[in-house]
């Protein structure tokens, strides 16, 4: 028989601001119409100065900590396509931070936003070979494009992490997977740039075509079929994007696309994202939380799961609600990390997406902004330099 593998606990941290998208529309003119039904996003999570991937990659993997202590993670994986290091795995930092021990392996991930399912799915693999450990991966991100660029309506930050353990007590992750890969030009971010460029329009089209191609594909690896799943966690770059891709994937599949399905489908796992933005490669996992927190009891009823990273990399898989879960969520505090947000205005969001450090291997510190548990108090000697709060 084989064993059972899959998320055992899942937290989430965001930025310390936030800005409604009433604000930017004001800004540049937008009918708030496009960003509220258009596009499905309320306001996006804005990091403090002095938060990055790691700030919030460590936030997020605290409270498991603190609840399961470190005894069993032996592998920390950091899913990230806003990296602060050429070389250096932003885990290693997040180690530190929450204390696990030195006998501990720390990689970094990235393919665009797919890389925390790649991550899950090494996690599992390590499970599988040895069940006595954990892992613990984490998925962190910056979403930032150029100051009145469409992309602009759809930046945002988060991390997610979640522990990877056998017997898990939130979701079984199943096989098997569908997948799919095509080079495509969609979205990227040269080295020598720190907002991502996209055609917008190519974006979704490669998007849909990931739908397709990990569909066929986990179809003909004997998936379940479509009609099973109680609910759908598509990566949301923008909540809309879920509804776009479900109609696509019932059109696929030879189905009428009622609206009222769409929405029973995804409906319930868009509540963070549009309140949050696009997190990368948290996105599809705030989906889940919020489905989790959310719907009726699924103790028992498969979930699907549809990450695409652009470029493109995107993987269709199913994952069991385990009986019981309920009482290891994290709704309060899920709760608490979006409503405990500041408020920021246009000109204070201007100011904090332009902010950078100086490149001249000098000391500069960062003003005190966060109230999160760790900060980035500055940089000296072209060094990072974290601090617990
Ligand atoms: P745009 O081109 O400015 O917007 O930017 P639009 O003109 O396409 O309008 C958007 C929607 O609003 C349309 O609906 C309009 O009809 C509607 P649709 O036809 O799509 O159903 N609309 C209105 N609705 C109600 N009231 C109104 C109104 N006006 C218009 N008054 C775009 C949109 C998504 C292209 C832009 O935000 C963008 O470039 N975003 C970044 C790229 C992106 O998110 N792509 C998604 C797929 S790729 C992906 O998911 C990967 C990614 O996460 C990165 C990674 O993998 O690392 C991005």
């Amino acid at each position: 028989m084989s064993i059972s593998i899959g998320i055992h606990d899942l937290s989430f941290a965001t930025g310390q601001f936030v800005l409604p998208h009433t604000a930017l529309a004001d800004h540049n003119g937008t009918e708030i119409g496009k960003y509220h039904v258009g596009i499905g996003q309320e306001s996006m999570s804005v990091p403090a100065a002095d938060e990055d991937i790691v700030t919030l990659g460590a936030a997020a993997a605290a409270p498991i900590i603190a609840r399961h202590g470190t005894d069993r993670i032996r592998t920390v994986v950091f899913a990230t396509e806003s990296s602060i290091d050429q070389a250096k795995a932003a885990g290693v930092y997040v180690h530190s931070l929450i204390g696990l021990g030195s006998a501990t392996r720390v990689v970094e991930l990235k393919q665009a936003c797919y890389g925390a399912t790649a991550a899950l799915q090494f996690a599992i693999g390590l499970v599988r070979r040895d069940p006595a450990q954990e892992v613990l991966v984490i998925a962190s991100d910056v979403s930032k494009y150029e100051l009145e660029s469409p992309g602009e309506a759809t930046q945002g930050a988060a991390a997610v992490a979640m522990l990877v353990a056998t017997n898990p007590a939130l979701v079984r992750i199943e096989d098997p997977s569908g997948l799919f890969t095509a080079d495509v030009m969609d979205f990227w971010r040269p080295n020598y740039r720190d907002a991502a460029l996209v055609d917008g329009q190519e974006s979704i089209g490669a998007y849909l075509q990931a739908v397709e191609g990990t569909w066929k594909d986990y179809a003909e690896q004997d998936g379940r079929r479509l009609e099973e799943f109680a609910a759908f966690c598509y990566h949301q770059p923008f909540t809309k994007m879920a509804y776009k891709a479900h109609r696509h994937l019932l059109n696929y599949c030879g189905y009428d696309t009622d609206n009222d399905d769409i929405t029973r489908a995804v409906g319930q796992t868009t509540a963070y994202n549009t309140v949050i933005g696009n997190s990368y490669t948290a996105s599809v996992y705030l989906g889940l939380a919020a489905l989790l927190d959310q719907a009726d009891d699924l103790s028992g009823r498969p979930v699907a799961f549809l990450s695409y990273g652009s470029g493109s990399v995107a993987e269709f898989f199913a994952g069991t609600v385990v009986a019981g879960y309920r009482e290891h969520l994290r709704t309060k505090a899920n709760r608490e990390a979006i409503e405990g947000r500041t408020p920021v205005d246009y000109a204070g969001y201007r100011e904090l997406h332009e902010w950078t450090f100086p490149t001249d291997g000098g000391d500069h510190a960062t003003p005190e902004q966060t109230t999160g548990p760790f900060r980035l108090a500055g940089i000296s000697g072209h060094k990072r330099i974290y601090q617990t709060r």
